[in-house]
């Protein structure tokens, strides 16, 4: 067995075993890729400050997201095919969030689909839910998911548009893969990842394919999200979609004050600050600096977690010091489940856990909650600063 000690060892070994289409679909950004990048890299420009001689015996992560107990505030964000990246990959994933005591999200874009895994887990996972313009669908969404006891609904508004990869276009990228001289070549050389895949059934859009009306190629991200997704989504819509899911809400996918007042007024129950790993609107501000101004515009009326970026367990307390009460992992969960299935899902969460408790600890605290911007020197402008700061709502 490999000795793992951080995420970036599994990212790794995951790059060896899994088809490079479905690695290359994690590891990318949309467009040239500045935002994917800063996401990661702006974390470096907060530092903590170190306290010595702090009692830090008796430590807890334990907490709470939307009111419901957590190991430690850091849930599996939604990921799209999942289940290609390791056969039957999101019921793996489910259940190592479910023995780790975080929750779960499941992308609409998921290869198994919502019923399979309430099927295969014991504990209500938090349901991702992507705005189409079929009514029905939609409904029938949220219908699946109440009747599958998801504890949660996250609507996802940052994607009305799919933002350009480029390698997922130059790769065909399509779930199940398509068999071409290319992708076959490489997927011969990922042996325990096609004796997988051959083993299961669930191999493809498991919520979509004979779910969705008007897609002429359900196998395929781009054809799909173009053909069936609301790019005319506003407020409005959101309105009646709360109307739809009458369970605590989360709304993913804000990076501007003025939009964080807007979920407030849709009634959400947590915003999530997002820029979709840097996969959507490249150029745009890295999660982590867009976060303290929504905190400061509604912190003390909503919920704010974050999501984009982390990738260890002090970037997800440097988030959780600005203000996040909670955070999502996303590449840094796929990378492990990609390395070993279920068992590298534990992994990557145990990673975030020693190195979060471990950097609490040596800030001075022994309890998650009580954790503020007082353990961090932020520079001056981290966040602000701007020539042209934005009106108000
Ligand atoms: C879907 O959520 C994607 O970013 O590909």
């Amino acid at each position: 067995m490999p000795v793992i000690t951080e995420i970036e060892d599994l990212r790794r070994i995951y790059r060896r075993r899994v088809p490079k289409m479905f690695y290359d679909y994690t590891e990318s950004g949309s467009w040239s890729e500045q935002t994917f990048r800063e996401n990661s890299s702006d974390f470096d420009d907060l530092y903590f400050r170190q306290r010595v001689a702090v009692d830090m015996a008796d430590r807890s992560l334990n907490s709470q997201m939307i009111g419901q107990d957590v190991s430690m505030p850091v849930a599996l964000a939604p990921v799209g095919l999942t289940g290609m990246q390791h056969w039957d990959g999101e019921i793996k994933a489910a259940k190592a969030a479910e023995k780790f005591g975080v929750p779960y999200s499941l992308s609409t874009m998921s290869i198994c689909s919502i019923e399979d895994v309430a099927a295969n887990t014991s504990k209500p996972f938090w349901m991702q839910v992507y705005t189409l313009k079929d009514d029905d669908f939609m409904q029938r969404l949220f219908d699946r998911a109440k009747e599958a006891k998801c504890s949660a609904a996250i609507i996802t508004v940052d994607l009305q548009l799919l933002g350009q990869r480029h390698r997922d276009l130059k790769n065909g990228l399509s779930a199940p893969p398509k068999l071409t001289p290319k992708s076959v070549a490489n997927m011969m050389t990922k042996v325990q990842w096609g004796m997988g895949m051959l083993s299961t059934k669930r191999r493809f859009f498991g919520n979509i394919v004979g779910h969705a009306k008007g897609v002429s190629d359900p196998s395929s991200l781009s054809t799909w999200t173009a053909q069936a997704f609301d790019q005319s989504l506003d407020w409005d819509r959101i309105r009646e979609f709360r109307k739809m899911w009458d369970g605590p809400l989360i709304i993913k996918g804000i990076m501007d004050p003025r939009d964080a007042r807007k979920a407030l007024n849709v009634g959400a129950d947590a915003i999530v600050v997002s820029n979709h790993g840097g996969r959507q609107l490249d150029g745009a501000l890295s999660a982590i600096r867009a976060l303290e101004p929504i905190v400061e515009a509604v912190g003390d009326k909503i919920e704010v977690h974050f999501d984009s970026g982390i990738r260890s367990g002090q970037d997800v307390l440097k988030a959780l010091a600005l203000g996040a009460k909670g955070t999502y992992i996303g590449r840094a969960y796929v990378y492990g489940l990609g390395a070993m299935g279920q068992e590298g899902v534990t992994r990557s969460l145990q990673v975030i856990e020693k190195e979060l408790d471990m950097s609490m600890a040596l800030c001075g605290h022994r309890d998650i909650k009580g954790v503020d911007r007082d353990i961090l020197m932020v520079p001056k402008g981290f966040s602000d600063g701007w020539d042209q700061e934005p009106p108000a709502a």
